[in-house]
């Protein structure tokens, strides 16, 4: 095996470590990224709502990866709950709000992973 051989193995085993599957799509990625950044201690590596600040919180993080549950709640709801907050939506206030940190391409582009997560169609 030569050099860039072993190189490339090395790039794939590190990307086969990674705990949530990387996706193909750019923009699925780059969300995947402002995800990781901004939801994931709270909403969970794994995407399920066991962020490591769920245990001290009162109201638990929504499970992003329930089907059901996600394909009943509409995008126009997502996406007010991620700009403006979960009171926003009369949900817990502990879900923070993100405009002014997230643009709205951002967020729509949350919105549009949040179905990819959830294997859940738009509503
Ligand atoms: C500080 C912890 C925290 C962070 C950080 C956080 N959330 Fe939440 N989120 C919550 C909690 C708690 C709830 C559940 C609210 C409820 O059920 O009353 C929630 C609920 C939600 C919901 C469901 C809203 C609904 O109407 O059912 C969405 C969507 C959501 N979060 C997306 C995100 C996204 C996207 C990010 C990152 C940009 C994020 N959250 C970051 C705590 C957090």
């Amino acid at each position: 095996m030569n050099i860039r051989m072993l190189c490339l193995t090395g790039v794939l085993s590190l990307a086969g470590l990674s705990t949530f599957p990387a996706y193909a799509d750019d923009a699925t990625t780059r969300s995947a990224r402002v995800y990781d950044t901004y939801c994931a201690q709270c909403h969970g590596a794994n995407r399920d709502g066991n962020g490591i600040n769920s245990t001290a919180m009162a109201v638990k993080p929504r499970d992003h990866t329930d089907t059901k549950g996600m394909g009943d709640t509409p995008d126009e709801e997502l996406r007010k709950a991620i700009k403006s907050g979960g009171g926003a939506v009369n949900k817990s206030v502990l879900m923070p709000r993100w405009d002014g940190v997230l643009s709205d391409a951002e967020i729509d582009g949350l919105v549009s992973y949040l179905r990819v997560v959830s294997k859940s169609g738009s509503k």
